[in-house]
């Protein structure tokens, strides 16, 4: 008979854990104690921390005491705060998720990861440039790059911890109206004259990375009571995901800012968000300050306030998250 606790779930004042009042076994409390004699009290692997709403959710990390944030950063010289551990991570090369995961679990030693935050992501304006392994870029930096990661730490994640990945509502076409309607995975990797171009490729990137959380829900949820996170941060103005801001963006960002407030009013998902309130919505979640109502999964922002709503229809199909399962697994090489 194993004997169980009850733990509560704001991750930034205990060690862990869990889902509030959830039972943990024995076996949890072992883990906990291996792990406690160890240095750091929480561990945080992130991407896309560099920049945008990753870096203002850093800010907060950073703040915590007895916390080591790994961040996976494409190029050199970045400087980042204290108690932040850069490690070179180009998402466009499987070859360099690899490395990075090679880097964290030597850098983690027996330590575990507690957050794991999948934040980055591109738009790229054309579907005709490839990664490194000849993906389509944008298909393979937001979703598969990711895919690989989380299936490479997955035996380095803490029981109890947390998994955030970064989504978008323009994965639903009922609230964005390019969000994809239906879903061919070979059309994403491998573009054909077909295939979703622009904005339309951008969202189903975005569906790609609610369904792989779907699909970690299952896989990681029962054994390992990892809860997952899929965020929404909503439109997001002052960031640089449709390229770098120069100053005049910046100032046209601000001056069209008011119309979308009311553009908002009777279509809410067209509120213009800052990357402050983005990013510290993501690192609440990340902490579990925030926790999802029970059964949920999407957390999203609209106009500033954290939302529940359930995902798309095609996010909701067990048999399009288990296709996109299987053929991530053939594209980077694991079994399924
Ligand atoms: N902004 C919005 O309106 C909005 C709305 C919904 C969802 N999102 C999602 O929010 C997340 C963050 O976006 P953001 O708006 O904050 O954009 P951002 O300011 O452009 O930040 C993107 C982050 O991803 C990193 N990144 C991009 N390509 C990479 C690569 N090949 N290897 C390693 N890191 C890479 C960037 O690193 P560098 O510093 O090297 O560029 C940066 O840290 C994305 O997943 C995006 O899809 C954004």
């Amino acid at each position: 008979m194993p004997i169980s606790i009850s733990c509560i779930n704001d991750l930034s004042h205990t060690r862990h854990k869990i889902e509030p009042y959830k039972q943990v076994h024995i076996s949890y409390l072992h883990d906990l104690y291996i792990r406690t004699k160890n240095q750091f009290a929480m561990n945080i692997v992130m991407t896309g921390a560099t920049a945008g709403i990753g870096a203002e959710a850093l800010k907060h990390f950073t703040n915590l005491q007895n916390t080591k944030i790994y961040v996976g950063a494409r190029g050199t010289g970045r400087a980042l705060p204290e108690r932040t551990e850069i490690i070179s991570l180009d998402l466009s090369s499987l070859k360099s998720v690899r490395f990075f995961s090679d880097k964290v679990k030597e850098s983690l030693g027996q330590d575990k990861i507690d957050v794991l935050i999948l934040n980055a992501g591109i738009q790229a304006t054309d579907n005709q440039l490839r990664s490194e392994e000849g993906f389509e870029l944008t298909f393979a930096t937001n979703h598969l790059a990711h895919y690989l990661l989380v299936r490479l730490l997955e035996p380095n994640l803490a029981k109890g911890g947390r998994v955030v990945v970064t989504t978008s509502d323009a994965h639903d076409p009922d609230v964005i109206p390019f969000g994809p309607k239906t879903l061919n995975i070979g059309d994403l990797a491998y573009p054909t004259e077909t295939s979703p171009k622009g904005m339309a490729f951008y969202a189903a990137t975005k569906l790609l990375n609610m369904l792989t959380a779907r699909a970690l829900l299952t896989k990681l949820e029962a054994d390992k009571h990892i809860r997952v996170v899929a965020y929404n941060p909503g439109l997001t103005g002052d960031t640089s995901l449709m390229g770098k801001q120069s100053a005049f963006l910046q100032m046209i960002v601000s001056a069209i800012r008011p119309l979308f407030y009311v553009i908002s009013i009777f279509k809410p998902a067209f509120f213009m968000g800052t990357a402050k309130r983005s990013g510290e919505a993501l690192a609440e979640l990340a902490l579990g300050k925030v926790a999802l109502p029970d059964g949920k999964i999407y957390a999203s922002l609209v106009r500033g306030k954290l939302t529940f709503p359930d995902p798309s229809q095609l996010a909701q199909n067990d048999a399009i998250i288990d296709l996109l399962w299987k053929e991530s697994a053939k594209m980077v090489g694991l079994p399924e």
